[in-house]
């Protein structure tokens, strides 16, 4: 009788078995592939991961050749010809995708003197974060304002808008738009405008005189999913920056920050994406910092580094570097430094799935 116990026991779990249970398992797997399903169990660690896994890395791109190629498409193609003369900023991990992180694209578009990119709109959101040059417009939902570098420009779901160049130097900016978020869900429309510009009815700085000066037009809506501030310039948003660092509120890993709000609500400026401007003082070292938005960051004044994980990225003025998202990442910087930043984290929050470490 025990002879006969081990004897089974022996073979129930021998190679035969073995084998036996696994033909067996990829005879059903092939089966019920047939029927369009498939085993969860196979695929469980890979879809429901431990923890965040990004499929982007940390990136920098240096201002001087962005510069110097996107000059170069000035001679090859027009801004009308183009409708965007933009050089795609692609995330080396995410060949071919046109994104910079997994949610958002990001784009140095070029408009030289006298140049117009005609009128149009679409779901997407968009920001603009002015690099080089003085003087172009865009012009957005009627308000039509004149750019300088470090101003930061929306442009929301379904705004009209288009940009010209009337001054005499050619003029860059950094665009980032949530496309891959919108597509993510398949919901792209976008459309064109018969007219190259849209009429202005409203003067370049109105919008943000009456919603980000601490009053509201009387019978402001008392809700709106986005800013209604066309352009959060530089030279509103720079010396608050100076006033923090002044007043000694330098957060340990950010530095000197401001978020930049919808009036309305207090809330991000944009449903899907949201932004922040920091300086950080000469000889800042800042702490270790996670979360799970993936980060594009511009320097718009100075000179750091940022560590994210093993790799430093040495920035200078304009460059624009990459943080994916759930990277441990650490500022320094050698002079009085000020970054720009923008990520998905309002998409994130808003969804319940926003975390950050520190
Ligand atoms: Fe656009």
């Amino acid at each position: 009788m025990s002879v006969a116990t081990t004897t089974k026991q022996a073979s129930s779990t021998g190679p035969d078995s073995k084998h036996n249970l696994q033909s067996a398992r990829e005879a059903y797997y092939d089966k019920i592939a047939k029927f369009g399903m498939t085993p969860l169990w196979k695929v469980m660690e890979s879809v429901v991961t431990k923890e965040p896994v990004t499929h982007c890395v940390p990136v920098l791109w240096r201002f001087k050749d962005i510069k110097t190629l996107v000059m170069e498409s000035g001679d090859l193609i027009t801004a009308e010809e183009a409708q965007r003369r933009v050089l795609i900023l692609e995330n080396p991990a995410l060949p071919g995708q046109s994104r910079a992180t997994n949610t958002m694209f990001a784009g140095v578009q070029m408009i030289l003197p006298g140049e117009v990119a005609p009128a149009h709109r679409h779901v997407s959101s968009a920001i603009r974060f002015v690099l080089d040059g003085q003087g172009a417009y865009t012009a957005v939902e009627g308000e039509k304002a004149i750019m300088s570098p470090g101003d930061f420009v929306i442009t929301a779901n379904w705004a009209p808008h288009d940009h010209g160049n009337t001054s005499n130097e050619p003029m860059l900016w950094l665009d980032v738009l949530d496309f891959p978020m919108v597509n993510f869900f398949e919901t792209s429309f976008a459309e064109q405008f018969p007219d190259k510009t849209q009429p202005t009815g409203r003067g370049d700085g109105d919008s943000l005189a009456f919603y980000g000066s601490g009053v509201l037009p009387d019978g402001a809506p008392a809700q709106m999913d986005h800013s209604p501030v066309i352009n959060y310039t530089y030279a509103r948003t720079r010396p608050i920056l100076e006033r923090l660092k002044k007043a000694g509120d330098i957060d340990k890993r950010h530095g000197a920050r401001v978020r930049y709000a919808n009036p309305i609500t207090g809330g991000p400026v944009l449903p899907t994406m949201g932004a922040h401007l920091a300086l950080l003082p000469k000889g800042f070292k800042g702490e270790n910092y996670r979360s799970t938005d993936g980060t594009i960051f511009v320097c718009a004044e100075g000179q750091g580094t940022t560590k994210v994980k093993d790799k430093v990225l040495e920035w200078s003025q304009n460059d624009v570097f990459v943080v994916p998202p759930w990277m441990t990442y650490a500022h320094t910087a050698s002079k009085d430094s000020v970054l720009f930043s923008i990520s998905d984290r309002p998409a994130q929050e808003a969804l319940g799935i926003w975390r950050e470490e520190s």
